[in-house]
């Protein structure tokens, strides 16, 4: 269960880098749009100031709560990506920090183009190969040492490569015509904290079955082993990896 308000306070950054993809999404009034993993809504909101019609989906009965409450005049809808088939198609798809969550990434794919119209666009930004890298890699150690090795093989990310991902989005009927997969080091918020509120926040699945005072110390131990590469001038940064396509149906 994800917990909204930690993800609005600690991890605001999820959607003021989102900023950036709306601009080349170049929305316009009149347009149906579908936000594609729409989180706790501030990106749907932001397109929908286009005058563009905005559906927002979540797997998320929280993040999609806490959306509905917050941005009236929205359609937030709790559904997953991968089966969410709507009656009417859009003219285009924005998905950012959603993708690399469905381990179908085929499935996501078609359901995508399934509710595109014809010509309709897409654009995505996901975790690309490499992403959180460090953090993770430390993770896995740490969890071995601790004897969690069945836990230290959590599957919780599909990360894909760029020549991946653009290859099953052609194999499933669209047209891409951008891809980039570039660095895009993160600032976390708290300069004592950030690694281990990264790891609160998103990567909950690695600790299943492990008791409270082990999470904590093996979160602090990863926090301190990782600090000599990520940590810069008074603050923690995920190594994240941006993986930016652009499609056309
Ligand atoms: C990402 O946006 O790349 C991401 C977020 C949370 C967990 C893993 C990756």
């Amino acid at each position: 269960m994800w917990e909204a308000n930690l993800y609005r306070q600690k991890h605001g950054f999820v959607f003021d880098y989102g900023k950036d993809l709306i601009s080349m999404l170049n929305p316009k009034a009149g347009e149906r749009i579908l936000d594609f993993g729409c989180g706790t809504g501030e990106l749907t909101a932001e397109i929908a100031q286009s005058g563009a019609e905005l559906v927002g989906i979540d797997a998320s009965s929280e993040m999609i709560k806490a959306a509905q409450e917050q941005f009236e005049g929205i359609n937030f809808i709790e559904a997953r990506g991968e089966s969410f088939i709507d009656s009417k198609q859009y003219d285009a798809i924005f998905s950012n920090a959603t993708l690399h969550w469905i381990l179908n990434p085929e499935a996501a794919i078609s359901a995508m183009y399934s509710n595109l119209k014809p010509g309709g666009r897409l654009l995505l930004e996901m975790g690309g190969k490499g992403n959180v890298a460090t953090i993770i890699e430390t993770l896995q150690d740490v969890l071995e040492e601790h004897g969690y090795v069945q836990q230290s093989k959590t599957v919780n990310w599909y990360f894909p490569k760029l020549g991946t991902y653009s290859y099953f989005l052609e194999k499933n009927g669209f047209k891409v015509t951008f891809a980039h997969l570039y660095d895009r080091p993160t600032k976390l918020n708290d300069p004592n904290t950030g690694i281990i509120d990264w790891l609160t926040m998103f990567a909950g699945k690695y600790f299943t079955g492990i008791p409270a005072e082990d999470v904590s110390s093996i979160h602090k131990i990863v926090q301190d082993r990782v600090k000599e590469r990520l940590y810069k001038d008074g603050h923690f940064y995920a190594d994240y990896k941006r993986l930016r396509i652009c499609a056309i149906k």
